[in-house]
């Protein structure tokens, strides 16, 4: 047998009485004229209407007149004669001493073709907490973003207050021993403090390498080399994108191994270049230095481990990585390689490798 429809007007009535009387949103049911038919209670608390005196009350008349409201009714209106639907439409709804209400209203036309003329079902929602909540959540984010960017132009300062300590201390030293040490550390925090003003222009959540890298190595390149004929600092790095701390382990890395190429691989003013490479394939990544240089001392003993090597192999650890030094006749290649399988093994075995 067929589905029976039923569409006698007390029937369709009752119906969307029925759904007003049991709904926990505030609904108001309207007759075409926009008066009222029935309101939900929650409405009714919602907006401090006496239930008692709705019905057939036109909606504009509703409390203290603060319902008239022109662009509602003639929307309302346009509903009910078919010629528009109201979906989600912001209004302020203004009482006087009890502050105003941002409401959302959705007006549905019910028609059933029976003769008992259009009623409207409208659905009122009260989003003002909501929206102070929200706009709140957006201020906190936006103090916090603030906040963290004071924050890094402070560590910025305090890293080149640091320096020119150095450098000042540099100068006044009598040994020569001192004097480089106190150089050397100078260039180290001109550096950190590079990446942390590089970091600080850069979302927290992740940096681009190459902008990055380009920015770290031309500062190195401005304080380390005088004569840019007689050296060159090439990048040469991919599209990959790396978070914060991982950024600033391999900008530390870099920064050794390019200061190890300038002082050690080009003595008595030798021309020559180095270059910084970075790729990277799914979770596996490679950066490298390489100079044609004189390359590192054969004899061990010369290449005594310095604070340099320390620093790039903890950082190396750090990152899962390992550090593989290659002739690059003529010159050295110092490659820093994270691959993915071999971090899984160094897990639980530790794999030995020539240092720095
Ligand atoms: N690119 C290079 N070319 C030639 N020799 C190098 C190169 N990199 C490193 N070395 C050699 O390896 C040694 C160890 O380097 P490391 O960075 O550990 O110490 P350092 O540079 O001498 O001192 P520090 O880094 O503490 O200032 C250096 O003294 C140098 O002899
Ligand atoms: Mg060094």
């Amino acid at each position: 047998m067929a589905p029976q429809t039923t569409s006698h007007p007390d029937v369709v009535l009752n119906l969307a009485l029925a759904v007003v009387a049991s709904s926990t949103a505030p609904l108001l049911l309207l007759h075409e004229d926009l008066t009222v038919i029935a309101a939900s209670k929650s409405f009714c608390n919602a907006f401090q209407i006496d239930p008692a005196t709705l019905e057939g009350v036109a909606l504009r008349k509703l409390g203290a007149g603060e319902w008239d409201m022109p662009q509602l009714t003639s929307l309302l209106e346009a509903t009910a004669s078919g010629y528009a639907a109201v979906d989600s439409y912001e209004i302020d709804l203004m009482r006087e001493g009890r502050g105003n209400r941002r409401l959302v209203v959705n007006a549905q036309k019910l028609d059933y073709g029976t003769g008992a003329g259009i009623r409207l079902l409208v659905s009122v929602t009260d989003v003002t907490d909501a929206r102070v909540a929200e706009k709140l959540a957006e201020e906190m984010l936006k103090e916090k973003a603030v906040l963290l960017q004071e924050l890094q132009h402070r560590i910025a300062n305090s890293l080149q207050i640091i320096a020119s300590v150095l450098l000042q201390s540099a100068r006044k030293v009598q040994s020569v021993e001192t004097r480089s040490h106190l150089n050397d550390a100078h260039k180290r925090v001109m550096s950190v403090a590079a990446l942390q003003q590089q970091l600080s222009t850069s979302s927290v959540a992740d940096v681009e390498l190459r902008p990055y890298f380009t920015t770290l190595c031309n500062s190195i390149a401005a304080s380390m080399i005088s004569d840019q004929d007689q050296l060159s600092l090439e990048v040469s790095i991919d599209d990959s994108v790396t978070s914060a701390d991982v950024s600033v382990s391999l900008g530390l890395i870099v920064t050794e191994l390019v200061i190890n190429a300038l002082k050690h691989a080009f003595p008595h003013e030798r021309k020559g270049k180095i270059r910084v490479d970075y790729h990277s394939q799914g979770p596996n990544w490679t950066l490298s230095v390489t100079d044609n240089g004189v390359g590192m001392p054969r004899d061990a003993a010369l290449a005594k481990p310095g604070l340099g090597t320390r620093i790039v192999q903890a950082l190396t650890a750090q990152l899962q990585a390992q550090v593989r030094i290659t002739d690059a006749g003529p010159g050295t290649t110092v490659s820093i390689a994270h691959a993915h399988i071999a971090a899984v093994q160094s897990a639980h075995a530790t794999v030995g490798e020539r240092a720095v």
